[in-house]
């Protein structure tokens, strides 16, 4: 089985994807979006998005990196796409899952999935753009409004000739409200050949287990619960491989946060303090420590004062 990073703007970058996949259990991560809008952007913008391009398109761990792209132009797309490749990114994923409605105005994201032709047109676009080496993957939502669409969308994506696709299961109007919906791939998953990955609402081992039956999909993408529990992917290549596995205690995640902490300070010392309770809200779900601590540092604007009363916490 294989299990992806999701990608998530302004929360996923290239450091917490280096905490996250040194942990281990992630075969694949996938940047935060690059909006393409109506020319080929400059290498910088790809260089911001995916550092890891310095570096043979890999984290320090050695995952791998896919650069994301959202736009609705097909020959821009296709442009940005054989940038991205020609910086040495390992494959280029496409973004028709974007419900924000900045996105979605300016004609990128899931508004596409309202018509399946285009989607096609932006894939295959890209395909053609890239070198068959290079896998170009897709995600997508169920549909916008409903999943009516969501068979054509994906027969469309495959001829394409996309290598994978991947489903947040659920549409855009549903936006990230539970349940997620894992069924709606499972029916359409036996029409399809190309590898199909699930997503959405996979929080624990029970859920992508119960994911993974309900989807028919062996391979899943953690976003939202990779932040909550760093070591889910692990836990659930355990479960998969019959192996016990006892999950992270707070002691080992907190070295982690104030690792992260102290590369904010230094990388970005404006937006560290949000960064870090950022992580925090997420760490609430799973550990009670976190919850705790959040309460004694949410109300601090400097990342040394937070980062002190995390020493101060420290075991
Ligand atoms: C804050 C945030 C930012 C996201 N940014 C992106 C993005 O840049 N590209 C994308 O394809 N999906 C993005 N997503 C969607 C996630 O990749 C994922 O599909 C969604 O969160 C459902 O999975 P989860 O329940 O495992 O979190 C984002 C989600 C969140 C919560």
């Amino acid at each position: 089985m294989r299990l992806i990073l999701a990608p998530m703007e302004g929360v996923l970058d290239h450091t917490l994807r280096d905490i996250l996949t040194r942990i281990g259990g992630y075969d694949r991560c996938v940047t935060e979006f690059v909006r393409v809008l109506d020319r080929p952007l400059p290498v910088r913008v790809f260089y911001r998005a995916c550092p890891e391009l310095l570096a043979d398109g890999k984290t320090p761990a050695g995952t791998p990196v896919y650069l994301q792209l959202l736009g609705g132009d097909p020959p821009v797309m296709a442009a940005n796409a054989h940038i991205a490749a020609q910086l040495g990114a390992p494959g280029i994923d496409l973004n028709f899952g974007c419900p924000s409605k900045t996105v979605n105005s300016s004609d990128g994201g899931s508004v596409l999935l309202r018509e399946p032709e285009r989607v096609y047109g932006i894939v295959r676009a890209v395909r053609l753009a890239v070198s068959p080496q290079i896998p170009v993957t897709t995600k997508i939502r169920l549909g916008f409004h409903d999943s009516s669409l969501f068979e054509d969308i994906a027969l469309g994506i495959q001829a394409a000739g996309a290598t994978e696709l991947c489903v947040h299961a659920r549409t855009r109007q549903q936006g990230y409200l539970p349940p997620a919906y894992w069924p709606e791939i499972g029916k359409v998953k036996p029409k399809l050949t190309l590898p199909v990955i699930a997503n959405g609402e996979i929080w624990s081992t029970a859920n992508a287990r119960q994911a993974q039956a309900e989807s028919g999909c062996t391979d899943l993408m953690l976003g939202r619960s990779a932040l909550s529990f760093p070591d889910l992917a692990q836990a659930i290549k355990a479960q998969h491989a019959g192996e016990d596995y006892t999950p992270m205690p707070w002691a080992a995640v907190l070295p982690l946060v104030l690792q992260y902490a102290a590369t904010l300070e230094g990388r970005a010392p404006k937006y560290a303090a949000s960064f870090i309770k950022q992580w925090f809200t997420y760490l609430r779900r799973q550990y009670p420590e976190a919850e705790t601590l959040f309460q004694h540092i949410k109300r601090l604007k400097l990342p040394t004062d937070i980062r002190q009363v995390l020493e101060g916490h420290s075991p």
